[in-house]
């Protein structure tokens, strides 16, 4: 851990993760633990205790070691449930509440001399996001704000520890990001600053020094972030083998802009051509699954065997949030991307010291930041993301080269409308799947019985979730006109207007 960054314990609460990037993004450095890992903390600058799904008063509920928190002698701030538990063992009490508070709720500063208050309004929206309530409090505990129908939902137990009921850290509490920031410069904390200049700096440094002179290997596919780990090996003077695998199943014109997209960048990729042995491999496998697993082990394979046995040094793209599945939850994160990476070699590389992952303390936003400090432009931070099975999850049914070319010809015009509506940037993701039916139609004067194309374009966070996007209707139907009118086989476009859940983003 960095000394003097806010540690943030993770009582399993979906916003926990939130808090880090919060404090990140007011400029300090901040990193998530489970609270079992309190007793290891080196020199924390401050410490907040994130929501969780539980009550305390649950038999197995998580705790906190109190005498040991209270032992670093810095600020400490608890929330929704961590504020119940500082509540509980500062002598106080949790009660159920009798409804679940659950959205917007108004915050009314009861002591406007509270540091975590200053500058607030006093009265202004915040997000709840609980059950249990704290009702009663030890002696000495100051009430520093409440509900509007005068239920406390901030305390102060002592000049520099707090708890809050609400949630500082989501958009939906106005004035969040400031009682957050009161936190943590109004209480006396000592903190370690964050910005993504230095933490380049320090990232270059360290390359050079875990590199040394052996060659580093990495798989790009032209997403944001095996383009800014290829480019920060690249601007660190390491020597970097960058592998690009043509599945065939990439978009139109892919595999020539990625490749235009690396040289732009100063770093040449090596690709590697693999279409015929995938599309020869998916002959008339029609099961989602079936195809799945085809393309990821295949992947792996042409990976491996382009790579070479004798690998010096694996470069990979995580990125901090599946570092943290894996540390909190001691599961499943590793399993997330197996199709692209063969798991055990993996293994047996980062066993012997051979695994280099730069990015693993950042979150995507910090490392669009840093790709933008290092000269990556726009368009390749601001891509959608692309699924590893490619076009071949945006083809229900069996794969042919004709099924595919008529995907991409509908897939380009429907991005190319976007871009030039200035809808691309706003959406999260977005392409065109070309369904298994035929559909009848007129074409001229004659029936014509042909292929319908589905649009789709999501807002989403992390993928878990999503919605459709209400794009204006001149750009669905300037893109629909143009698909019908020049794509052969087509004679029907529809939008996909369906949520996930209960759908998933892509058709397989
Ligand atoms: P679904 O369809 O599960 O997709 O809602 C969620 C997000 O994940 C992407 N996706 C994948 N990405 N390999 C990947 O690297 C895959 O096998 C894969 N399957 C889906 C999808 O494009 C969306 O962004």
């Amino acid at each position: 851990m960095t000394p003097n960054e806010v540690a943030v314990l993770d009582y399993g609460g979906q916003y926990c993760q939130l808090i880090v990037r919060r404090v990140r993004e007011l400029g300090f450095a901040s990193h998530l633990y489970a609270p079992e890992r309190l007793a290891e903390l080196n020199r924390p600058g401050a410490i907040i205790l994130g929501g969780g799904p539980r009550s305390t008063s649950d038999a197995d509920a998580p705790d906190v070691d109190f005498a040991k928190l209270m032992s670093f002698g810095v600020p400490v701030l608890g929330i929704c449930y961590g504020m119940q538990l500082l509540n509980i063992k500062h002598g106080g009490t949790v009660r159920p509440g009798v409804t679940r508070e659950y959205g917007p709720a108004k915050l009314v500063v009861a002591d406007a001399e509270c540091p975590m208050f200053q500058g607030v309004s006093r009265e202004s929206q915040v997000w709840m996001s609980h059950s249990d309530t704290c009702q009663d409090r030890s002696g000495g505990t100051k009430v520093a704000a409440t509900n509007e129908d005068g239920v406390p939902v901030a305390l102060q137990w002592s000049p520099t520890c707090f708890g809050i009921q609400f949630h500082p850290e989501v958009t939906h509490s106005h004035e969040g990001t400031s009682i957050l920031r009161n936190f943590l410069t109004h209480t006396g904390a000592k903190l370690a600053k964050f910005d993504i200049q230095a933490f380049k700096a320090r990232m270059l440094e360290q390359i050079k020094l875990d590199v040394g002179s052996r060659e580093v290997i990495c798989g790009v596919s032209g997403g944001v972030d095996s383009t800014v780990l290829a480019v920060l090996l690249q601007r660190a003077g390491v020597k970097v083998r960058a592998l690009y695998i043509d599945t065939g199943l990439m978009r139109l014109n892919e595999t020539p802009e990625v490749k235009a997209q690396f040289e732009e960048v100063g770093v040449p990729i090596e690709v590697v051509d693999a279409s015929e042995r995938f599309l020869a491999a998916l002959k008339g496998v029609t099961d989602p699954e079936q195809k799945r697993k085809i393309i990821g082990n295949l992947f792996i394979d042409v990976f491996w065997s382009a790579a070479g046995e004798k690998v010096q040094l694996l470069a990979q793209g995580t990125l901090y949030p599946d570092v943290i599945e894996s540390a909190t939850s001691g599961s499943i994160a590793s399993k997330i991307k197996t199709h692209h990476n063969r798991v055990d070699r993996i293994m047996e590389l980062k066993a012997q010291g051979k695994v280099l992952e730069p990015l693993a303390e950042l979150f995507k936003d910090e490392v669009r930041a840093l790709g933008q400090s290092l000269g990556i432009p726009h368009r390749a931070l601001w891509r959608h993301p692309f699924p590893g099975p490619g076009l071949a999850v945006r083809v229900p049914g069996e794969i042919t080269p004709e099924k595919l070319a008529i995907c991409r010809a509908a897939d380009d015009i429907w991005i190319k409308e976007l871009r030039r509506s200035g809808e691309y940037d706003r959406v999260w993701q977005a392409y065109a799947a070309l369904l298994p039916v035929k559909t009848v139609g007129v074409k001229g004067d004659e029936r014509s019985y042909e292929a319908a194309i589905s649009l789709r374009a999501v807002i989403s966070e992390d993928a878990m979730t999503a919605d459709w996007v209400e794009l204006p209707f001149d750009v669905l139907r300037a893109a629909s006109n143009k698909i019908l009118n020049t794509v052969k086989g087509v004679n029907r476009v529809l939008y996909d207007i369906s949520t996930k859940p209960p759908a998933s983003i892509e058709w397989e």
